[in-house]
């Protein structure tokens, strides 16, 4: 049986998971590749052994080891963050070999770099595990929905943050606590601010338009708002109102401009995206042929992640064997079809909208923040105000109509710079029961 031979960069939480995947499901692969697929090298500077059961792989603390071994087929790189890993990447692809990798960081900035340096080579870039997990959401866009326009995007792609809010909205846990949790886990990037600020959501949608509109995105053409400025409070007052707190990754397919955002979204009660708890993910597409698709799993974690990176492995592998490279294209669309086209400014979105403005409780105010809002077309759909206080401000709630969010961020710099506003109000966006 032919082998394929692998090399490992970065022994961490998802390189030791794929250690585990190509050991423990060995047999089930030469079943169903026909091919011997062996992890043979390790390169990591933090440890300075591997585990027994590791016995047959040999550890380095240099990465050229495994660049310079004519014996490695495939160079899976898994330390994250840009740099080394792009060095890594593109000297691994120099050195004729295909490389895997679960970096969104990366692919999402820095693809274009590492995708025209392997199609030089003659060599594949794969990154299934860079969206969603242990999900196959890279394969099913590339070629499961490869006869679909797709029309919208939109999920929940950090398992860290649907932790957190899982189980603030669950047991009302503290955020600090469930991020040190959630760390634990394993779940959290080396710098949990990615996590909690949006940013790993917005590098995982970035990935996900390239492929889905065949179109180049950088990450600052995405509107990023993270969910480090929720309170329980908001939590409370959103399940009143029958919604959960999800950050959603959102994009629409307006054919000359594409919204792309991620932000906290109150999802209705029974929207499917509503029930998705803990750790899970998951990211649905609309397509003109097939309407909707909904693909769930775990996002985050060891065996999951180590899943998604060994099916890349295998894809490649086979692709070996069969003297296949680069049948389908890394990006989905072939590279001379990927084109440049408008994002929609956020101004121009239209949804109803939450609002918890923190206020002196004091005859009038309710009247004057309601002035202010019908000024800029903004009509109030109700209004909650709850607990009374002689001195000190307390949240008045208001949930609003659809609105644009020109006139909302106008209204609420207007209602912010009142002197008996206490603190910055916070908006939260709501999703329509149909969408
Ligand atoms: N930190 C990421 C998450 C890992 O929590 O979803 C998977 O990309």
């Amino acid at each position: 049986m032919k082998e394929i031979k692998v090399g490992l960069i970065g022994f961490g939480t998802v390189g030791s998971g794929l250690a585990e995947v190509l050991l423990t499901q060995q047999k089930r692969l030469e079943k169903r590749s026909g091919l011997s697929i062996r992890l043979t090298k390790v390169a990591d500077i933090a440890i300075s052994e591997l585990p027994p059961r590791f016995a047959d792989v040999t550890l380095t603390r240099d990465a050229k080891d495994l660049f310079s071994d004519p014996d490695i087929d495939i160079i899976v790189e898994l330390i994250g963050g840009i740099e080394p890993a792009k060095t890594f990447m593109l000297q691994a692809i120099e050195s004729g070999k295909h490389v895997v990798t679960a970096n969104k960081a990366l692919i999402s900035q820095e693809g274009w770099d590492i995708f025209s340096a392997a199609a030089k080579k003659g060599v594949e870039v794969g990154f299934e595990a860079s969206v969603g997990g242990g999900i196959p959401v890279i394969k099913a866009l590339k070629e499961g929905l490869v006869a679909n326009k797709i029309l919208s995007i939109m999920g929940i792609m950090n398992g860290t943050a649907n932790y957190i809010l899982t189980r603030m909205t669950d047991e009302g846990a503290a955020f600090v606590e469930v991020l040190k949790d959630a760390q634990e886990k394993g779940y959290a990037e080396a710098d949990p601010t990615y996590d909690i600020e949006g940013i790993d959501t917005a590098h995982k949608l970035a990935i996900l338009i390239s492929m889905s509109y065949g179109m180049r995105i950088s990450l600052e053409d995405i509107s990023i708002e993270g969910i480090s400025r929720l309170e329980p409070i908001d939590i409370q007052f959103a399940r009143e109102f029958g919604y959960k707190i999800k950050l959603l990754a959102i994009s629409r397919n307006h054919d000359d401009h594409i919204e792309a955002r991620v932000h906290p979204t109150m999802v209705p009660e029974n929207h499917l995206l509503a029930s998705i708890n803990g750790a899970y993910n998951a990211i649905h597409f609309t397509g003109d042929m097939v309407e909707n698709v909904l693909l769930y799993g775990q996002g985050a974690g060891m065996m999951p992640t180590g899943s998604a990176v060994a099916a890349d492995i295998v894809d490649i592998a086979r692709n070996i064997q069969s003297g296949s490279i680069n049948r389908v294209p890394d990006l989905s669309y072939l590279p001379d079809q990927i084109i440049d086209r408008q994002i929609t400014p956020m101004e121009e979105l239209f949804c109803p909208y939450y609002f918890r403005i923190t206020a002196m409780d004091k005859p009038g105010v309710l009247s004057t923040v309601s002035g202010i809002l019908s000024k800029y077309g903004i009509s109030i759909e109700s209004v909650i105000q709850k607990g009374r206080k002689e001195s000190g401000p307390v949240p008045i709630v208001i949930r609003t109509h659809r609105a644009q969010e020109s006139a909302v961020e106008k209204a609420l710099a207007e209602i912010d710079a009142l002197e008996v506003v206490a603190s910055e109000t916070v908006k939260i966006r709501i999703l329509e029961d149909q969408e």
